[in-house]
């Protein structure tokens, strides 16, 4: 199933980066972005949506579709994907986990030092302070029934600003000490696994290029074909959560 190679370098790695996009949390349930996704994007201009401008013209809109969303994640559960990159962790001196993932599945699955590249569901803060703030455990059932709820955001305990979510908008910069650090593990590791990501984003779409063509090697899993096959070493064209066991049982078990 998987090249001797392949297997040989997770063996020996030494410094693992593990990159992932929506299409690890797909099999537990959460929609990717550019995958038939939920009316949302089709009738929203996600770049208009999912923005500070967008926020300001309708912020009701805007964070009920956060609260619909970080009420699917409290719903989901982690999938085998999960788990597996979770167990890699364990198995090797040195693994560098990030994600352009908002959730925190990977968290749920007993990962730790998730670098959480364009921010978190879990991480709300005011638009005008950057106060965090606490957001109650469970989002507001009642009015997160379907994608276009409209709910007023909370307001700062400080300040009073409207609470914004506590993802990176588009338009804004990558948190600076998380992007550092993202791009110094890519430089230096010999082994990255770039898992569901569609590639399109920068500057995360970027990253497998700071992997040392000499000492370091690329390998995407993606049922699907990206801008990233003709740079990785290997594409896995199956699930995350179908081939992650299998890649983990093939070199620890
Ligand atoms: N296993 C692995 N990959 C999968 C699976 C799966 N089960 N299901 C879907 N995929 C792949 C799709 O083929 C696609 O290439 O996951 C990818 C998801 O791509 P996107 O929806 O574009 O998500 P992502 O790459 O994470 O988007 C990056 O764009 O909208 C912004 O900020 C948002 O973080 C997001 C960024």
């Amino acid at each position: 199933m998987f090249a001797d190679t392949l297997i040989e370098k997770l063996q020996k790695s030494q410094h693992l980066v593990i990159l992932t996009g929506a299409g690890v949390s797909a099999e537990s349930g959460i929609a990717t972005f550019r995958d038939a996704l939920t009316g949302l994007w089709k009738k929203y201009d996600a770049e208009t949506l999912a923005s500070e401008q967008g926020f300001r013209a309708d912020p009701a809109l805007v964070w009920g579709w956060y609260e619909w969303r970080r009420k699917q994640v409290l719903q989901a559960k982690p999938n085998p994907a999960h788990y597996a990159i979770a167990q890699l962790a364990e198995q090797l001196p040195k693994v560098t986990l990030m994600t352009q993932n908002v959730d925190d599945l990977h968290e749920r699955a007993g990962s730790h030092n998730v670098l959480h590249l364009h921010g978190s569901l879990h991480q709300p803060r005011c638009l005008d302070c950057d106060q965090a703030y606490d957001l109650p455990k469970q989002a507001d059932s009642k009015n997160t029934s379907n994608v276009e709820s409209r709910i007023d955001p909370p307001h700062c305990y400080d300040c009073d600003g409207p609470i914004r979510p506590g993802v990176v908008w588009f338009g804004e910069q990558l948190p600076v000490n998380v992007w550092k650090l993202a791009q110094e593990a890519c430089r230096e590791c010999d082994l990255m696994l770039v898992i569901g990501t569609s590639g399109v984003v920068w500057p995360v779409a970027d990253l497998p290029n700071f992997v040392n063509k000499d000492r370091g090697c690329v390998v995407q899993i993606n049922p699907n074909i990206t801008s990233l096959n003709g740079l990785a070493s290997y594409n896995l064209s199956e699930k995350a959560g179908a081939i992650l066991p299998k890649l983990y049982a093939a070199a620890f078990t």
